[in-house]
């Protein structure tokens, strides 16, 4: 493009390489981790950005209702990577939010061409049950298929569409195909749905997603705006999460068993694929690593436990140095994430068989 602006596809698997120049090119605000309750992704800035979180914030302090609304693509199991948006979900609950979990069925179908029955089947037995364990509660909570939506949602699926152009939607998505057109729609319908008289009205919404779905976000706001006069919408506020990197230390993937670790993992097999396969960014021998050092940042052994595995501030903090400084060798480093993972992956599992018997409350409420 002549002004060299990027456009992000969310249908395919983006690798941001400078996230300062695609907060400037979005108009992203960089977070405040002062104004929220302590959070680890916000304090580590995995979320690194967002849009009018300050309306969330000042609900919050108000005590006033508002709304966590996000959606799943149900494509494959579910890893380290999908984990950040579960917590999140989690976070804005305990804050009181009444959640709105939108399970991409429809998006799934038209644009990878996945049956409706086999979504339905990864969005249970992969997504809600991890969800569950994780800490999600059914009380506030509205899981629901995009195919199964109520009445006034399908329908303000395609009202939408009054409110754009077929060059705004090029200029955002760049390629664009009828499928990718109705999925757009059934998104913004499920982030606006949340405030339509019948789900009582107005009301700030905030949407936890990966930076791959901007484009969704900026269209839903600009829309919102549009219909302010028929139906009074607060354009949703976002936070947008850094994308996980994949074992190999590119992307992560769904598709690629040997680029993620799954929450249902044998814990034997997450150890192999973290020795065998997590990238490293230590030296080629004992020798150098000791007179030269490691590069933490490209680590993805370090990137897993930055990314939640080590809660604790100040450990991370040590275990960065070390690296960094030589004294700690990447099969050490290695040894760390390898622990950690194993006693968080057999306690999730152990939540995940409990789970099991939580999935009926969930779905009494689509
Ligand atoms: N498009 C999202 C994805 O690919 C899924 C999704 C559907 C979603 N509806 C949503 C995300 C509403 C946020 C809000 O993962």
């Amino acid at each position: 493009m002549a002004n060299n602006k990027l456009v992000i596809n969310p249908w395919k698997s983006i690798d941001v390489k400078d996230y300062n120049k695609l907060m400037k090119d979005f108009g992203i605000k960089k977070i405040n981790p002062k104004n929220l309750p302590d959070n680890l992704y916000f304090r580590r800035g995995i979320i690194f950005g967002e849009k009018s979180l300050n309306l969330i914030t000042v609900a919050l302090e108000k005590n006033k209702p508002f709304v966590m609304m996000t959606g799943l693509m149900p494509s494959g199991k579910f890893h380290f990577g999908h984990k950040i948006i579960a917590d999140l979900m989690i976070y804005f609950q305990q804050l009181g939010a009444e959640c709105y979990i939108a399970v991409a069925d429809v998006e799934a179908y038209l644009t990878r061409g996945i049956p409706l029955d086999k979504s339905r089947e990864l969005a249970i037995n992969e997504y809600l049950i991890n969800y569950i364990a994780l800490g999600l509660k059914p009380e506030k909570t509205k899981f629901y298929f995009q195919s199964e939506g109520a009445i006034d949602y399908m329908n303000l699926s395609k009202y939408v569409s009054k409110k754009t152009t077929y060059n705004e939607l090029k200029s955002i998505y760049g390629e664009i195909t009828p499928e990718k057109i109705i999925s757009a729609f059934t998104q913004v319908a499920d982030i606006l749905h949340p405030q339509l008289s019948s789900y009582g009205g107005p009301k700030p919404i905030v949407v936890p997603v990966g930076v791959d779905q901007l484009p969704h976000i900026n269209l839903t706001r600009d829309i919102a705006g549009r219909m302010k006069s028929d139906y009074k919408f607060i354009p949703p506020s976002a936070i947008f999460t850094k994308l996980m990197p994949g074992l190999k230390g590119d992307k992560m993937s769904s598709s690629d068993p040997y680029s993620y670790i799954a929450l249902s993992e044998d814990p034997k097999e997450a150890a192999k694929k973290i020795k065998k396969h997590a990238f490293s960014g230590g030296q080629a021998t004992i020798e150098e690593h000791r007179k030269k050092g490691g590069n933490p940042d490209i680590d993805v052994a370090f990137q897993m436990l930055l990314f939640g595995l080590e809660p604790d501030d100040k450990k991370l903090q040590q275990i960065y140095n070390d690296y960094k400084s030589g004294k700690l060798l990447s099969g050490e480093l290695k040894q760390i994430t390898i622990d950690k993972m194993t006693t968080f992956l057999t306690e999730h599992q152990k939540k995940r068989v409990k789970a099991q018997a939580q999935v009926k409350k969930f779905m009494a409420k689509v």
